[in-house]
């Protein structure tokens, strides 16, 4: 597996060469660079964690919406209490991955497919 990162907006293709086109911006092959073997293995490396980065950060969000429909309800005090922390706690660790990926993303530390 090899693969090629385009300069200009950073899609990965995987193939034996660069595309001829660039399928998400449009451009021309020689803007292509071969990822070194470190890169790859990183890329490689890193798939699965990122898709599970991708799932909790769903899930959270879900903790989100169902925070802020407890928070509206406004049963008691007690119940908001629980909804406002769990609101806060999903938002935070929401952050947390979102930096973490970016972190990933400039270490090229990013799944292909
Ligand atoms: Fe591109």
């Amino acid at each position: 597996m090899i693969l090629f990162k385009c300069q200009v907006c950073n899609y990965i293709h995987t193939g034996d060469e660069a595309p001829d086109k660039c399928p998400k911006c449009g451009a021309p092959k020689e803007k292509f660079v071969e990822l070194n073997e470190e890169d790859t293995n990183k890329v490689a490396r890193s798939e699965f964690t990122n898709g599970l980065h991708m799932e909790l950060y769903n899930a959270l969000q879900e903790v989100e919406d169902i925070s802020e429909a407890g928070i509206e309800d406004d049963l008691d005090p007690g119940c908001v209490a629980i909804f406002n922390k769990a609101k806060e706690q999903a938002v935070l660790l929401k952050k947390m991955i979102v930096a973490e990926l970016e972190t990933h993303v400039k270490r090229n530390k990013w799944g292909v497919e």
